[in-house]
């Protein structure tokens, strides 16, 4: 295989996309949580990271204030990132595209082109252990709402890179069972 097209099947193999309704809490948050657990993991430029939220209302704003402050104080930048919506296309660059709650998957399965191979689910089935399958959306909570979903992004963000990473190290990249 040419060098690039071989680049690009690896990029492609290692794309995660996280998905939220606003893309200024929590997939934002997600987005940055992993993007630093890859580079520390020697991974920042074999995997694609970006988020996007199912609806349009925020577009091109960055993110909620408070999930930046409560990043910030967890040593994640929020900052440089920018709201966008979901587009088809999103389905054919990324293998990983993952939801943060179920309404969230329901609106991408609708969205979900017949010919996409990749992984489509839950962000939170890569952690059973955490007991919830759900980032709960902090927009209309309290300060608290932020902590928590960095605590339930923090841990499935680790099990989510040994996944990944495992599959990058293998050739396999097959969704938990
Ligand atoms: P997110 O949170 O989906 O985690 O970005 C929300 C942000 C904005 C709204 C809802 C949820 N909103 O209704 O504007």
């Amino acid at each position: 295989m040419e060098r690039t097209q071989e680049a690009n099947r690896r990029a492609r193999d290692a794309s995660v996309l996280f998905v939220c309704l606003g893309n200024i809490c929590r997939s934002p948050t997600a987005e940055a949580v992993f993007r630093e657990r890859a580079a520390r993991a020697g991974l920042a430029q074999r995997i694609v990271v970006d988020s996007a939220g199912t609806g349009d209302w925020h577009v091109g704003r960055p993110p909620d204030r408070r999930a930046i402050a409560h990043a910030a104080k967890r040593g994640y930048d929020l900052t440089p990132l920018r709201a966008r919506q979901v587009a088809p296309g999103d389905f054919d660059r990324f293998r990983w595209i993952l939801a943060m709650d179920e309404a969230n998957l329901r609106d991408l399965q609708a969205l979900r082109p017949r010919a996409h191979h990749g992984h489509l689910g839950l962000f939170l089935d890569f952690a059973p252990s955490l007991g919830v399958r759900e980032v709960p959306d902090p927009y209309y909570g309290g300060l608290d709402g932020f902590e928590r979903v960095l605590d339930l992004v923090e841990e499935a963000s680790e099990r989510l890179l040994e996944h990944v990473g495992r599959g990058l190290r293998t050739g396999d990249a097959r969704a938990p069972s």
